[in-house]
């Protein structure tokens, strides 16, 4: 029922040049993904020329890794949504831990982001998750909860069916180290478990949770077969045109 997403967050990588290059292999690569929904997350330099490709390639959407709230105006350094949408970018990314970490984005930050982002046709793909010192303290229930009812605010049933959730836990983002299935797994369930409080449990049952976090050729399989994991976001192993496919594979049908 849930179409499986599966997303390549570039994240600070690829020149234009370069993801033409990539764009070229994936294509080799991509066969036999039927029933999986393919986002290409690249550096906002790159969304022109990554977006000029993925038109051409079924099954294939583009998405951008952030993006400010306000529409226009003295934000410099900033890129608004209707900037993203010029280049028919369909997701973006908020509220992801590099963002909350190193550039101080709070949950009310993030929550005026999802609004704006849907005002503009924009799905969000919001990203919420725990660090280490908090899973072992027991709390990741909690700072799941409170990140989720934070940046969700005020959106309407509609809203969130358009809205697509990242689970990433910090501690396994870049670190090799990767939730097992059954953490993953416990995680989603509780994630979609609070989507129901907030919202109704069909629209929870209808909405998309990927995994984030040291996501591989090897380990995305069974990630991927848990019964509340819909897709990855896929950070390191996006940049390798091959392992990227075989990720897509792996959450394809059959
Ligand atoms: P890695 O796959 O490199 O761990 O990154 C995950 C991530 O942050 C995707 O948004």
């Amino acid at each position: 029922m849930r179409k499986k997403i599966i997303a390549a967050n570039w994240k600070m990588n690829m020149t234009a040049a370069e993801s033409v290059s990539f764009m070229e292999d994936l294509e080799l690569e991509l066969k036999n993904f039927d029933g999986v929904e393919i986002v290409i997350i690249p550096p906002f330099t790159a969304l022109p020329r990554v977006s000029e490709l993925v038109s051409e390639t079924p099954g294939v959407t583009l998405g951008a890794q952030n993006m400010w709230h306000e529409a226009s105006g003295a934000f410099t350094g900033e890129v608004s949504a209707a900037m993203l949408r010029e280049f028919f970018t369909r997701y973006v990314v908020l509220g992801h831990s590099e963002r909350r970490t190193i550039f101080n984005e709070t949950d009310e930050l993030v929550n005026k982001k999802v609004k704006a982002a849907h005002a503009a046709n924009l799905r969000p793909i919001l990203c919420v998750g725990e660090t280490l010192a908090e899973r072992d303290a027991g709390t990741h229930h909690a700072v799941l909860s409170k990140q989720l009812k934070g940046s969700l605010a005020g959106l309407d049933k509609e809203q969130m069916l358009d809205t697509v959730i990242a689970y990433e836990p910090v501690w396994a983002i870049g670190t090799g180290r990767t939730a097992t299935p059954a953490q993953a797994q416990e995680a989603h369930e509780f994630i979609r478990k609070t989507l129901a409080e907030i919202f109704d449990a069909g629209t929870a049952a209808k909405v998309r949770i990927q995994y984030g976090g040291s996501v591989k050729p090897d380990n995305a399989k069974e990630l991927l077969h848990q019964k509340d994991i819909d897709g990855a976001l896929v950070g390191g192993a996006s940049l390798d045109p091959r392992s990227f496919a075989k990720i897509v594979k792996a959450g394809a049908r059959g």
